[in-house]
């Protein structure tokens, strides 16, 4: 990975959104650093940074957009902040 993880701007992992089957009752932990190789997923890689992974609690089975441009303000959802990148 040639990115710098000690960057203080999350890593734009795709210009688009993750849309994943959710089972109500589960917890997914979205990676908010953009450099996790499982996204929409945390694998740890975010040690290396200042950015924390945020845990979805899912309410209800069904699709979910799960942001994955990192850029959103409504974490760890799109928001539709990629169509500005
Ligand atoms: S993928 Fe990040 S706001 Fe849509």
């Amino acid at each position: 990975m040639s990115d710098d993880l000690n960057e203080s701007e999350a890593h734009i992992a795709q210009k688009e959104p993750y849309a994943v089957e959710v089972e109500e009752g589960r917890r997914y932990v979205w990676c908010a650093c953009g450099h996790s190789q499982n996204q929409p997923y945390c694998d740890g890689t975010h040690r290396s940074t200042s950015f924390l992974p945020l845990v979805y609690a899912a309410e209800k089975t069904g699709t979910v957009y799960f942001c994955g441009c990192k850029q959103t303000k409504n974490s760890p959802l799109c928001d539709g902040s990629h169509n500005d990148l």
